[in-house]
C-alpha cells in the first residue's frame, strides 16, 4: 500500500501488531512509541491499563475496574477525498468487516459529506404562566437583549466564532397541571465541543430572567438531544459492478437494495433495525472516540420520529447502473472536553481518524453508518447475514478451543461448511488437524 492509502487488503488477515505496523505506514511512521502520530502513547493508548484505575475513578462514581472492548480500525474508505482510517470500539462481530467491506465498494467515488454548523439547543422551560401567547409576544420583544446577555457570559467562545446565535420561543400548552407552558429555546454554536455542559450553564443562568419576562416560573434547563440544527449528510454511489455478490448479478443486487430501503421507508418496525444497523457504525465509532454516544442515539431516533412516523436515517435510490445512498442524521461530537482529557484510547482513535475537529469527526462516524447500513442491506438482499455472521462465529470458536495460526481458518472452514458451529466441535476438528500434522512430521 503506499503509505496514505487506507485501502490496506489483507488487513483481517493480519496479526495486531502487524495490523499497528501497517496502520504506522499510513502516517509514515516507523516506530510503535513515535511522538506526533498517533500520539505519544502510540498504541499502548489502547493497551490493558492505558486507561488507570486512578484515572477512571475520577471520571465517574464507585468505580471497582476497567471495562475492556476490543478496539479495531475499519479500512477502505475516502472521506470527501481523503483517505481515512476508521477506529471502532464495539462487541459484536462482523460490524468492522461490513463497514471495510462496504468502504471499498464506494471507493471509487468515496463518501462525501456535509456537516451544519455545531448549533446545539438549549430548552428554557417556563411554568405557571397566565397569558401564554401574550408572555411569547413578549419574550419575543426581549430575544435580542437577551440573546446578548447570553453571548457575554461566553466571550471567548465568542471570539472563536461560537456562542448563542438565535433565541426563540415555543408556546406549549395554555392550561394545565403546569398552569400556561411555554419554552425558550437558545441557540449555540458549540465550535469544536459537543457542548452539553456549556449549553446547560447557558440555559440556567439566563432561567430566572426568562421566567421573569414571561411572568411565570422557571422549570427545567437542559439541552436538547434532538439538535435538528446540528446535522452530518452523508452521500455515495455505488456502481453494479462492485454490488454483484455470489449469485446475484449487480443490477439485482442494487434493485433489491432500493427495495429494502422502500420498505424501511413504509414500515417503522423495519426501519428501526435499518437504524439499529446505522448505529452499529456511528456508535462504535463514537464509543472508540470518546463520544456520548447515548445523545447522539437518542437525537437519531427523535430525529428518526420528527414529523409524526418512524423513518429510516439513510434511503438508497436506483439510478442507470448503480445505487446512491444518502444518510442525514444529527450528530453531536466534540473532539474537545467530555472524556477526552482522560481516556488515552479516545485520544488515540481520534488522531487515527485524523478528526482534530468536531465536523471532521461527524463525518467519520457518519460515513461508517452509511457503510454499516448498505453492508448489512447488501447481505440481507443477498444471501442474508447469517452466512457472514457464522464465519466469524467460527473463527471465534476456533480460536478458543485454542486453534492458533493458520489452524484457525482450517478449523473454521469446517465448522462452517458442515454448519455445525460449536465450540465441542472445534476441539474435535483442531485435534484431528494436530494429529494428522503431528502423523505427517514423524519419520
Ligand atoms: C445487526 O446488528 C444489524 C442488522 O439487523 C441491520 C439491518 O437489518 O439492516 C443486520
Amino acid at each position: 500500500m503506499s503509505s496514505s492509502s487506507s485501502r490496506i487488503t489483507g488487513f483481517y488477515r493480519l496479526a495486531p501488531s502487524e495490523r499497528r505496523r501497517r496502520l504506522l505506514e499510513f502516517a509514515g511512521g516507523t516506530d510503535l512509541g513515535e511522538p506526533g502520530w498517533p500520539g505519544p502513547e502510540g498504541f499502548a493508548a489502547v493497551d490493558p491499563g492505558a486507561l488507570t484505575l486512578e484515572a477512571a475513578d475520577g471520571m465517574i462514581e464507585n468505580v471497582v475496574g476497567i471495562y475492556g472492548l476490543p478496539f479495531a480500525v475499519a479500512v477502505n474508505f475516502t472521506i470527501d477525498g481523503d483517505d481515512a482510517l476508521v477506529p471502532m470500539a464495539i462487541e459484536e462481530p462482523s460490524v468492522v468487516a461490513a463497514a471495510s467491506n462496504a468502504a471499498r465498494m464506494a471507493r471509487p467515488q468515496g463518501f462525501s459529506t456535509v456537516v451544519s454548523p455545531p448549533v446545539m439547543i438549549g430548552q428554557i422551560q417556563v411554568t405557571d404562566i397566565a397569558d401564554v401567547n401574550a408572555a411569547a409576544r413578549t419574550l419575543r420583544g426581549h430575544s435580542d437583549a437577551l440573546l446578548r446577555d447570553a453571548r457575554r457570559l461566553v466571550p471567548r467562545l465568542a471570539e472563536r466564532g461560537g456562542g448563542p446565535v438565535a433565541l426563540d420561543v415555543r408556546p406549549l400548552v395554555r392550561s394545565g397541571p403546569d398552569g400556561g407552558v411555554l419554552v425558550v429555546h437558545l441557540h449555540v454554536d458549540c465550535r469544536d465541543a459537543m457542548g452539553a455542559n456549556l449549553v446547560n450553564t447557558l440555559c440556567e443562568a439566563l432561567a430566572d430572567r426568562v421566567a421573569e419576562i414571561a411572568g411565570g416560573r422557571p422549570g427545567l434547563r437542559i439541552l436538547s438531544n434532538l439538535c435538528d440544527g446540528r446535522t452530518v449528510t452523508v452521500r455515495c454511489s455505488i456502481d453494479d459492478a462492485l454490488l454483484a455478490g455470489d449469485r446475484a448479478d449487480g443490477a439485482e443486487v442494487r434493485a433489491a437494495i432500493a427495495a429494502a430501503s422502500r420498505f424501511a421507508e413504509i414500515d417503522p418496525y423495519r426501519a428501526a433495525t435499518h437504524n439499529k444497523g446505522i448505529m452499529n457504525g456511528v456508535d462504535a465509532v463514537l464509543v472508540a472516540t470518546g463520544q456520548d454516544w447515548r445523545a447522539v442515539e437518542a437525537g437519531a431516533h427523535a430525529y428518526a420520529a420528527q414529523g409524526g412516523g418512524y423513518r429510516p436515517l439513510a434511503v438508497w435510490r436506483e439510478r442507470s447502473g448503480g445505487l446512491d445512498g444518502e444518510l442525514v442524521m444529527p450528530m453531536a461530537v466534540g473532539t474537545v472536553g467530555g472524556a477526552l482529557h482522560v481516556h488515552p484510547g479516545a485520544r488515540l482513535a481520534l488522531d487515527l481518524a485524523g478528526a482534530h475537529t468536531a465536523d471532521r469527526l461527524a463525518a467519520v462516524a457518519g460515513a461508517a453508518g452509511l457503510a454499516t447500513n448498505l453492508a448489512a442491506l447488501r447481505a440481507l438482499a443477498t444471501e442474508g447475514i447469517q452466512r457472514g455472521h457464522m464465519a466469524l462465529h467460527a473463527r471465534g470458536l476456533a480460536r478458543a478451543a485454542g486453534a492458533t495460526g493458520e489452524l484457525i481458518d482450517r478449523v473454521a472452514d469446517e465448522l462452517a461448511a458442515t454448519g455445525e458451529v460449536k465450540v465441542d466441535r472445534a476441539r474435535e476438528v483442531l485435534a484431528r488437524l494436530c494429529s494428522a500434522a503431528m502423523v505427517k512430521d514423524s519419520p
